[in-house]
């Protein structure tokens, strides 16, 4: 693996498998019923200059769960880039501190100039409208996760990507990682303005996979083996598409009616999250909670195994995981959700 990770455009299908393979063998780590010291002295930088709270706390918990130690700052208001420092100099100090570094930043490449600046591993948490790979990688984990159990495979599966494919970096990082593997059938559904970049559609079709894009939730889909939604992302809206898009009335809420009509037993439900439960949100309905198809806490849980995978892989010692391996001492309880279902 290089020594950063800025976009899933460094990574090969063989380094994908390993890391997945990596985030496996986390999983009794992640499930608390083993620990591990093989980062035992080690200290993580932790920078977010955007809000967040799984992406934070699950790159926390992950170095934390391998015996290393955070130090984080979050916004600009409380970090010397509000004195006007520059990427370049905030990367050199931080690498005098820390073993590795996470950061998240409202603008899109600035990770990747923040890394050009260290020796020390970084990777992109989130730049702007650009890349969130890790987010990915637990994605497709997740997808992988639940096919195994289903009995499905990948190839030739159909996937649904829906809410806003514009701004969303989950999805931008997601499909160029799915399009490493075997032919896929992937549909995307947006609100007027807020399609998927043309480039990254036409990359995926390049690599010989069916991309087809529409206007409404309301259309015949066929079989659908994952539903991705996404949260529309105002924050990143400018003041024209602010317009058009409070002149949207279609509906791209998906709910319980939308599984009812175009989904089938075994199909997931996923979603990066936060999700918007305000009500009037074009985003995920809180009235599928509790059903065993909605996959998105399972996907949250799986975010510390695929982010201990990815420290462990940049850091060198992932060979070292099950030579470390120690039983829990303390009360972990059987399901960590009151509602937590498997399909
Ligand atoms: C997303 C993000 O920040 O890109 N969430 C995440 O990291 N899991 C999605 C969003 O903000 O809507």
């Amino acid at each position: 693996m290089t020594t950063h990770l800025l976009s899933v455009d460094s990574l090969s299908k063989d380094q994908v498998d390993h890391l997945l393979r990596v985030a496996s063998r986390m999983e009794p780590i992640a499930a608390r019923r083993k620990v591990t010291r093989v980062l035992e002295g080690a200290v993580l930088g932790n920078l977010f200059f955007e809000a967040s709270t799984r992406t934070r706390v699950s790159f926390n918990a992950a170095f934390c769960r391998l015996g290393g130690s955070v130090c984080d700052t979050t916004g600009f208001t409380f970090s010397s880039m509000a004195k006007g420092e520059s990427l370049y100099d905030t990367s050199r100090v931080m690498s005098g501190y820390c073993d590795a570094i996470v950061m998240r930043h409202p603008d899109q490449g600035s990770v990747a100039e923040f890394a050009e600046a260290t020796n020390v591993p970084v990777i992109n948490g989130g730049d702007g409208p650009g890349e969130h790979p890790s987010q990915a990688l637990l994605d497709l984990y997740t997808i992988d996760k639940e096919f195994t159990r289903l009995g499905k495979h990948l190839g030739g599966a159909h996937l649904l990507l829906t809410g806003d494919l514009k701004h969303g970096r989950t999805v931008h990082s997601l499909i160029k990682l799915l399009s490493l593997y075997e032919p896929l059938r992937i549909t995307l559904v947006s609100p007027p303005g807020l399609e998927m970049p043309g480039q990254l559609v036409d990359l995926v079709a390049s690599r010989g996979h069916r991309v087809e894009q529409r206007e409404s939730l309301d259309s015949d889909f066929g079989d659908l083996d994952v539903v991705y939604t996404t949260r529309i992302q105002k924050e990143r809206f400018t003041d024209e598409l602010s317009e058009s898009f409070a002149g949207v009335s279609q509906d791209f809420r998906v709910d319980r009616a939308f599984l009812d009509n175009h989904c089938s037993a075994t199909t997931i439900v996923m979603h990066p999250l936060p999700r918007d439960s305000r009500p009037g949100a074009n985003d995920l309905n809180v009235d599928l909670n509790g059903d065993p198809r909605l996959a998105i806490f399972r996907q949250t849980d799986n975010g510390i195994p695929v982010r201990m995978a990815i420290f462990a892989t940049l850091l060198g010692v992932e060979e070292l995981i099950e030579k470390e391996m120690r039983d829990v001492r303390w009360f972990v309880p059987e399901t960590f959700g009151v509602d937590d279902r498997q399909l």
